[in-house]
């Protein structure tokens, strides 16, 4: 009797249990995760995109936000929706127009990444991302995949553009502010891509072989910043493996340094694409597998049943998911309204990407005399480039381009030129799209540049005051760049074309200027006498037009300052003799398709350890053709007395700097740090703190004041895996550029520091 008594009670909290349906709340995770079936775990765990169909599971799929990269999937018997994920990183990436609907879902296109980062200005790369943000939000998306972060390794990485610097800390604060933005708005982020994914070629299998300070100093260091200062929900890990393991399948990368070092406490995801070891990359602390394919679910179930996996660890990324599941709009029931404020936020591109650019070069001509008239050259002058391709590439609604720009700041532009431009667009437009067979996710291809006969510049010299020549360039995802003509290199129509407009115009007193839009850095050494003025815009985002010619104007005085070394020559840069920059002699190796490793495409070695960029130019006295953290102004600024000052931990750096133009301007201090000789082998200098002014009148002044810590000037000391920061008299730069040394003081460490791992 007792026994089937006590049978009848335990068939009764089985069936009750089979059926316990709490539905999910932000208090009851560890009650949802109990009633969860290790399928509905799974489903979470695997994520989900329209293309994939995933059967014998509630697939919870559906087409929310159509051109979205993919979501997080439904349990609907636990109130669990499903959440959006969508790329990033210079605006949202969704379809603009949807089928049987006339209304349009255009987003804005942003000032890429490297354009960011150039304003030096933490404060407005979150009130851009706060509009960035917004339409995260209103277009119904959870997670914007971004920013991109990863480190300017070299200058040929196809997807530069969407990266930030070569220089830790300036990516690291710079993806703080970014990340800070976009989380204002009640949707997250997924900083990508974690780890050492510096290049695009055979990105999916390449090898980085970094050294472990190079890592901790550089390759993660800016990722740490970021994590700590800005909470991400997400973290993508990369394709990549990294000293011989996928990224995604690194228990040292996504736990013991991420998690456990650094504090992070949300997802991590895979970028777009399964690997094999699913069950590797759950134990690694990989926690949502996207955008999900039926194996991975198989290998999961596989796993929990033969021990491989264990329950806990399920549950635990089971309980992350949940976690940023409630923090979703979409879990809230936010209205989002499909209607951001467009407008408003193509005005505040327009002036963002105008603080993202730096003036190279400036013999008197810019700003531009407000009569003067305008000879327009260049096809990107017609046909702006204003982001890069792939899954950077925004659906916007327009460009606005440098003619209508200029025009619309009240400049005259000679009108023949542009007729010339408008046809040659047309019909290359119409060639070139049959032949690339490009599709939209691409982007635009760019179209090669126009021929421009001697004769016709010399006619047009005659009514025009200046000529303004436009040099663009483009690139993204899948490929890396060339050191090539075209690319790297200037071709020979446009050498030609920048040769004979100097001729025609410095003849009669006039002069040419040189505007590059450009997504990554390009050799500018040969040329750069020729002209007498050069604004590097990068890829300003849909306003660009407008943004250029406030510049060129003199409507916004130029205050973007380099974040990233402009080499003389290609193969200056300490990395190029190990990245793949001409993969045709890596040819068999592509995709993995040879038995033996091939170098920079099945392995690619940081040789050059952590004297990237500027620290391997400024440390051995490599003439560049424009340094690290260099850009001019209308205006001119001096440097006072600096005051270093010893505080609990380290020390603040003061300077007051004053406007002794006749331009109202922003001027951006960085501050260097030289190390004492004797600890570990250093760089001469690393910056280790900025500041920006903000806009000063004529004459008026204005004391930066920045702190660094005694643990910031450490370096990491592999053999001991210890953090020094070593004893001794550290010089304190402070800095126009990292050549341009306005003012020096002394820090004296007293005591050397250690920081045990
Ligand atoms: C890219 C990611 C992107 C993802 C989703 C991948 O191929 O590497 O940056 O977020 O696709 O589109």
């Amino acid at each position: 009797m007792k026994k089937l008594q006590l049978t009848a009670i335990l068939l009764t909290a089985l069936s009750s249990a089979a059926i316990a349906q709490p539905q999910l709340r932000k208090d009851n995770i560890d009650e949802v995760i109990k009633a969860m079936t290790l399928e509905e775990k799974v489903t979470l765990i695997v994520g989900g995109s329209r293309a994939i169909s995933i059967s014998g599971v509630p697939s919870g799929t559906t087409d929310l936000v159509p051109g979205a990269a993919g979501v997080t999937r439904a349990v609907p018997r636990l109130g669990i929706p499903q959440t959006v994920l969508s790329d990033g990183p210079a605006g949202v990436r969704i379809s603009p127009t949807r089928e049987g609907d006339s209304k349009t879902y255009y987003a804005t296109a942003f000032p890429v990444g490297t354009a960011l980062a150039t304003t030096w200005n933490p404060e407005l790369v979150t009130e851009v991302t706060k509009a960035m943000g917004n339409e995260v939000l209103e277009y119904g998306i959870d997670v914007l995949l971004a920013p991109g972060m990863n480190i300017h390794r070299n200058p040929l990485c196809g997807r530069n553009f969407e990266y930030f610097s070569e220089d830790p800390l300036l990516s690291g604060k710079t993806a703080a502010a970014y990340v800070n933005g976009i989380q204002s708005q009640g949707v997250g982020v997924s900083i990508k891509h974690y780890a050492a994914n510096n290049q695009e070629t055979n990105r999916n299998e390449n090898d980085s072989r970094v050294s472990e300070r190079a890592l901790r100093e550089i390759y993660l260091r800016n990722f740490e910043i970021a994590v700590r200062e800005s909470d991400p929900w997400t973290v993508m890990s990369s394709y990549n493996k990294l000293n011989g393991e996928y990224t995604q399948q690194s228990h040292w990368l996504l736990t013991d340094v991420l998690r456990d070092e650094f504090g992070f406490n949300g997802i991590v995801m895979t970028d777009w694409g399964a690997k094999q070891g699913t069950v590797k990359s759950l134990n690694a602390g990989n926690d949502l597998m996207e955008p999900g394919k039926q194996e991975e679910m198989e290998r999961i179930i596989a796993g929990e049943k033969d021990g491989s996996i264990s329950e806990e660890t399920l549950n635990t990324s089971v309980r992350r998911l949940l976690e940023y599941i409630v923090k979703t709009p979409r879990f809230n029931g936010y209205k989002f309204s499909n209607a951001p404020d467009l407008k408003a936020h193509a005005s505040l591109v327009r002036s963002a990407a105008a603080e993202g650019m730096v003036l190279l070069k400036n013999d008197g001509v810019l700003p531009l005399d407000k009569d003067a008239k305008i000879a327009l050259y260049g096809v990107a002058s017609y046909d702006l480039i204003a982001g890069g391709t792939g899954s950077g590439n925004v659906n916007k609604a327009y460009i606005r381009n440098l003619k209508d720009g200029l025009e619309g700041d009240g400049m005259s532009v000679e009108p023949s030129a542009p007729d010339w431009y408008a046809k040659y667009i047309a019909y290359t437009e119409t060639t070139e799209a049959n032949s690339s067979g490009r599709s939209v996710f691409w982007g635009k291809p760019v179209l090669p540049e126009m021929e421009v006969p001697a004769n016709f510049i010399n006619k047009i010299q005659e009514t025009t005051d200046v000529a303004v020549f436009t040099i663009g360039r483009n690139a993204g995802e899948g490929s890396d760049r060339k050191n090539a003509a075209g690319d790297f290199l200037l071709n020979d129509t446009e050498r030609t074309l920048l040769q004979n407009l100097c001729d025609a115009y410095h003849k009669h007193g006039k002069k040419v200027v040189v505007v590059m839009n450009i997504g990554g850095v390009i050799e500018t050494a040969s040329w750069k006498h020729l002209p007498d003025a050069i604004l590097l815009v990068w890829q300003p985002g849909q306003e660009g037009g407008a943004s250029i010619a406030d510049v060129l104007t003199g409507r916004v005085n130029p205050s973007g300052k380099l974040p990233v070394t402009f080499p003389m020559a290609f193969f200056d840069n300490p990395s190029s003799k190990n990245f793949p920059y001409d993969y045709k002699a890596a040819k068999g190796g592509f995709f993995g398709g040879s038995k033996t490793p091939v170098k920079d495409v099945d392995y690619t070695d940081y040789e050059e350890g952590i004297y990237v960029g500027y620290r391997y130019f400024s440390t051995n006295n490599v003439e560049v053709s424009y340094p690290f953290g260099y850009g001019l102004s209308y205006t001119s600024f001096e440097y006072g007395k600096p005051a270093v000052k010893a505080v609990a931990g380290g020390f603040t750096a003061s300077v007051t700097v004053t406007n002794t133009g006749k331009t109202a301007g922003k001027e951006v201090v960085q501050l260097y740090v030289s190390a004492p000789a004797g600890g570990l082998d250093k760089p001469a200098r690393e910056l280790k703190a900025y500041a920006k002014t903000p806009v000063l009148q004529p004459g008026e002044s204005c004391t930066l004041v920045m702190k660094v810590t005694d643990g910031e000037l450490a370096s990491f000391n592999e053999a001991t895996h210890v953090w020094e920061t070593a004893a001794g008299a550290y010089k304190i730069l402070f800095a126009a550029d990292v050549n341009d040394i306005r003012c020096t003081a002394d820090y004296k460490v007293k005591k050397a520091i250690s920081r045990v791992l």
